[in-house]
């Protein structure tokens, strides 16, 4: 399925707006990297490595739009106006880091120089992340060969990444290996990224997919309908904690009170060896409108008070195996870890 989240076209960068799936596919231009910007922020592109993605091909356009003389200061504010958007995916920092490299690295050579490194290393990360994907992905197939029903929470596909997906990839995978399973797609209240956006790529991709509510997903534990948990992930913590949409920590818990397998699919761009653990990890508040409203409608009294957090903390206790295009890491996480990301 060529489902296209994010391209670099014409000095141009275009985005599927997800904010209209599974209704209307309307594709948003950025010019530059204000619009990018607040194309992360508003989540008309969304998920942990798309973000970075995305990030890096802002910091791309607003160089091509920088005169030279004003480049340095107006580069190093560019960097602050993106790392802004949204802070618990590391994947945001890591693309900003690996931008700003780029930019010291070049710099004796010239602005010119500079601007077309840039963006070239924008493109770079993109294709290193779809191809990224499809490894991570085959390291998963192993894990969930024999699991003919599986559970996913979110959105960890294609839309989620610059292609193919990491938790969705590994299902995909599974799926280009011959085995046969269904899976069940949690709808994840508040922005509904399982019943939009997971739900349509399944869907595209033919795979046997049904729809349930979060507080569905305990019941079918319960009832032996579930045989394994794959998720993506926002940041894991150098310690193996894992945040990720909120409502997976419930899926964890359950899963362990049922002897079910969970495992995390994400690169290891997802991982944040400097933040040692999930209590460091910054959790995004989002507008309360989102729980008291659906699609514009209110549900709730007028004035009601609301907490929305976008993410939480999976202990790294709960964590079966952690997949990623390098390979699969398995407790102890503390040590793992750190000797995975440095191969
Ligand atoms: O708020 P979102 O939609 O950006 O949250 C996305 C998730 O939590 C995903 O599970 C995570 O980013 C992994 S995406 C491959």
């Amino acid at each position: 399925m060529a489902v296209k989240t994010i391209e670099w076209k014409n000095d141009r960068v275009i985005m599927l707006d997800q904010r209209l799936l599974p209704h209307r596919e309307v594709y948003r231009v950025c010019r530059d990297h204000h619009q990018v910007a607040a194309a992360i922020r508003d989540m008309v592109i969304r998920g942990a490595p798309a973000i970075g993605v995305a990030a890096a091909m802002g910091v791309a356009l607003g160089a091509l739009k920088t005169p030279a003389k004003s480049f340095d200061r107006s580069f190093e504010r560019m960097l602050v106006t993106l790392a802004k958007t949204r802070p618990t995916a590391v994947n945001l920092s890591w693309a900003l880091q690996r931008m700003r490299q780029i930019y010291l690295g070049q710099r004796a050579r010239g602005i010119e120089i500079v601007k077309q490194a840039l963006k070239e290393e924008a493109q770079k990360i993109y294709k290193e992340d779809i191809a990224g994907n499809r490894q991570l992905g085959r390291h998963g197939v192993p894990l969930l060969r024999h699991a003919k029903k599986i559970m996913t929470h979110c959105n960890a596909g294609a839309l989620a990444t610059a292609g193919y997906g990491t938790a969705l990839g590994v299902l995909r995978a599974l799926k280009e290996s011959g085995e046969t399973f269904e899976v069940f797609v949690n709808e994840t209240r508040p922005f509904l990224q399982g019943a939009r956006l997971t739900a349509w790529e399944l869907k595209k991709e033919r795979i046997p997919a049904t729809l349930i509510t979060d507080n569905m997903a305990g019941s079918l534990m319960q009832g032996g309908k579930v045989d394994a948990i794959v998720v993506g992930c926002d940041r894991v913590a150098a310690n193996g904690d894992v945040a990720n949409k909120i409502g997976t920590y419930t899926l964890a818990v359950l899963a362990r009170r049922h002897g079910i397998p969970f495992y995390v699919a994400g690169p290891t761009s997802s991982i944040d060896v400097d933040c040692p653990s999930g209590k460091d990890i910054p959790i995004e508040q989002r507008d309360p409108k989102e729980v008291t409203h659906i699609f514009g409608k209110a549900l709730a009294p007028k004035g009601m008070r609301v907490v929305n957090p976008a993410f939480d903390v999976t202990p790294q206790e709960l964590v079966s195996a952690i997949i990623t295009e390098k390979g699969v890491i398995r407790p102890p996480y503390l040590q793992n870890i750190r000797t995975h990301v440095s191969h």
